[in-house]
């Protein structure tokens, strides 16, 4: 079992009219390695040879009339039959879905059978996603040509999660409080001085302890900056909450605070 520790086996299979969009993307990389060291088994699907007709028919127009194309829900169900994945849990990617965050990749890591759907043109008959669909994401507000580039999004998300994918040194789920609550502190390698700019002294002198403070109110600021209202899902002790304040105030009374505001803790 995941919790045991053992190899854990995910099988992610993906029902799509483009098969060939997900080669290069699902040969290289961390995923790739992944399927190779047996963490994850990643099957493509042509919906396209799920089809009963002559010219292989994917879709049609809607009812009612309008633009665009449908998929038929032809398809999709023999597919299902036909590969047995109907206790896979299926999901639908649409802009219409639920957002993609950390807190659902980990969820979605945490099963053994995953059914990816992509719509295409209008999207699916809505009765498919009545019929198969367990769960509708979105991965941002915007209209993409088709789920495709939203399923490896998620495959790749959701793969770098399965226990061992990462190395041991990263077992996301255990280290996943730092982060998905909190954006990325600034990070550095060699050489020591690149075009004129040094590395913060901090990094430099081999003191652990300076060294997490530093990147710990990095995190914040950035947060602080950027996204505060992920800020509000974060627990601060009390430096922490007063530093935050005194960023707050330092703003409404038109002051500026540096970036590098490491001391202050
Ligand atoms: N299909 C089209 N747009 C999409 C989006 N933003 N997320 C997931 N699937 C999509």
């Amino acid at each position: 079992s995941r919790s045991g520790g053992s190899l854990q086996l995910v099988k992610i299979d993906v029902l799509t009219i483009f098969p060939g969009f997900f080669d290069s993307p699902l040969s290289t990389s961390i995923v790739a390695r992944a399927s190779e060291a047996g963490h994850v088994t990643i099957d493509l699907h042509d919906l396209r040879s799920y089809t009963g007709d002559r010219h292989r028919t994917v879709d049609d127009a809607p009812f009612g009339g309008g633009g665009g194309m449908v998929l038929k829900p032809e398809p999709v169900a023999a597919a299902r039959r036909a590969l047995d994945l109907q206790r896979g849990h299926c999901i639908y990617l649409t802009a219409d879905g639920a957002p993609l965050d950390q807190d659902r990749c980990k969820r979605l890591s945490l099963k053994p059978h995953l059914v990816l759907l992509c719509g295409h043109y209008k999207g699916i008959d809505e009765r498919v996603r009545q019929f198969a669909v367990d769960e509708e994401i979105s991965i941002g507000d915007y209209v993409l040509t088709g789920g495709e580039p939203a399923a490896l999004v998620l495959i790749d998300a959701v793969v770098r999660l399965i226990p061992g994918v990462l190395g041991n040194f990263s077992s996301a789920q255990e280290d996943s409080f730092h982060e998905d609550a909190l954006l990325d502190c600034p990070w550095y390698t060699r050489p020591a001085e690149f075009e004129g700019l040094p590395v913060p002294e901090v990094l430099m002198n081999g003191n652990h302890e300076q060294v997490r403070n530093w990147r710990r109110v990095q995190s914040l600021r950035r947060t602080y900056e950027r996204r505060p209202e992920l800020l509000a899902r974060v627990e601060l002790d009390d430096d922490e909450r007063r530093m935050v304040d005194r960023w707050k105030q330092s703003e409404t009374t038109g002051g500026t605070t540096s970036a590098f505001e490491r001391d202050e803790l």
